[in-house]
C-alpha cells in the first residue's frame, strides 16, 4: 500500500485528544517553544522578528504551561510499546524532560542533532540542537550501531525552524516499520512527513497555521504520499476557514 498522509489544520493538543488511544507507532515533534521569545529579545535568533522583509512573524509560541496536555496526549495515542522524539533548544529540554516523565515517558537521553556549522549565541555559538529520546513502554531500536550524534547541515531559506529530512529519517527507521504510523501535532513544513512517507511510513500532522500545512500537503505529494479524506475546517478562534484532513480511522491503517 502506497504511503498516506492527512493533515488538519488545528491546535496540536485538540487533535491529539481527537485520535484514538494506541493508533500511533511513533511521534516526532518540534513545538515552537517560549524560549525562542526570549532569545528574540536579546537578539540571539531572528525566527519570530516582526519584520516584512523577513519570513517571521509565522506563527506564536507554544507556551511551557501547555507541555503536561500535550505530553499526555502524545502518551495517549501512541501504542503499547512506542517512542516519542521531542526536538527541544538547550534551555528547554531541562523543563519537558520531568513532565514527560511525570505523564508515564521513559526518557533515554538527549540525541544531538550536530548542524555542522556554528550559528548565533554569545554563550559558545550554537550548532547543536537536542532531540529527547522517550520510550512508552518497551520498543527495541531497529539497529543498536547508531550513534547518539546525528550530522546533517541546517536548512537554509526553507520555512523558520525547518528541521533536515535526513535527521528525521534515522528516527523514522529507528523506531518505526514501513506500514506503520507516524506522527507530529506541529508540522511546520512537513519535514518529518516526508521522512515518513519517503521510509514508506503513514503520516499525520497538525499545525495552527493554513500556510504550513500548505507547504507540508505539497511536499507531502511530492515525495509521492497520497492524502486521505479531506474536508473544510471551522477554525472558532480566528473564525479562518481551511482545508484539513481527517485523521481518524488510524487503525485502519496502521
Ligand atoms: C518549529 S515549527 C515546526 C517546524 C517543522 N519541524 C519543520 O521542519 O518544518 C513549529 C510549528 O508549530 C506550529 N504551531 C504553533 N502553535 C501551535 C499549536 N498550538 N498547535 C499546532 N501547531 C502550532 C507553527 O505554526 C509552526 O509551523
Amino acid at each position: 500500500m502506497a504511503p498516506t498522509f492527512g493533515l488538519c489544520c488545528e491546535d496540536a493538543v485538540g487533535w491529539l485528544a481527537r485520535l484514538p488511544a494506541g493508533s500511533v507507532d511513533l511521534v516526532i515533534t518540534d513545538p515552537p517553544y517560549e524560549s525562542l521569545e526570549k532569545h528574540r529579545s536579546v537578539g540571539t535568533t531572528t525566527r519570530l522578528k516582526h519584520s516584512k522583509a523577513s519570513s517571521n512573524d509565522w506563527f506564536s509560541v507554544f507556551p511551557n504551561v501547555r507541555f503536561a496536555n500535550l505530553f499526555a496526549q502524545v502518551y495517549r495515542v501512541l501504542k503499547r510499546d512506542a517512542h516519542f522524539y521531542l526536538f527541544t533548544d538547550p534551555e528547554t529540554m531541562f523543563v519537558a524532560k520531568p513532565i514527560a516523565e511525570s505523564v508515564g515517558f521513559k526518557f533515554w537521553k538527549p540525541l544531538i542533532w550536530d548542524k555542522k556549522w556554528i550559528g548565533m549565541g554569545y554563550h559558545y555559538r550554537a550548532r547543536y540542537e537536542a532531540i529527547l529520546f522517550f520510550e512508552k513502554g518497551r520498543r527495541r531500536l531497529a539497529n543498536l550501531g547508531v550513534p547518539d550524534i546525528i550530522e546533517a547541515p541546517r536548512v537554509h531559506r526553507g520555512y523558520p525552524t525547518e528541521k533536515p529530512v535526513a535527521v528525521a529519517s534515522v528516527l523514522v527507521g529507528q523506531s518505526s516499520c514501513p506500514g506503520n504510523v507516524v506522527a507530529d501535532p506541529f508540522v511546520g513544513s512537513g519535514a518529518f512527513g516526508v521522512a515518513a512517507v519517503a521510509g514508506g511510513r503513514h503520516f499525520v500532522g497538525a499545525d495552527i497555521k493554513p500556510e504550513a500545512i500548505r507547504i507540508a500537503r505539497e511536499r507531502l505529494e511530492s515525495a509521492g504520499a497520497r492524502e486521505r479524506e479531506t474536508l473544510v475546517l471551522h477554525l472558532p478562534e480566528s473564525g479562518a476557514r481551511a482545508v484539513g484532513s481527517v485523521a481518524f480511522g488510524l487503525d485502519e491503517i496502521g
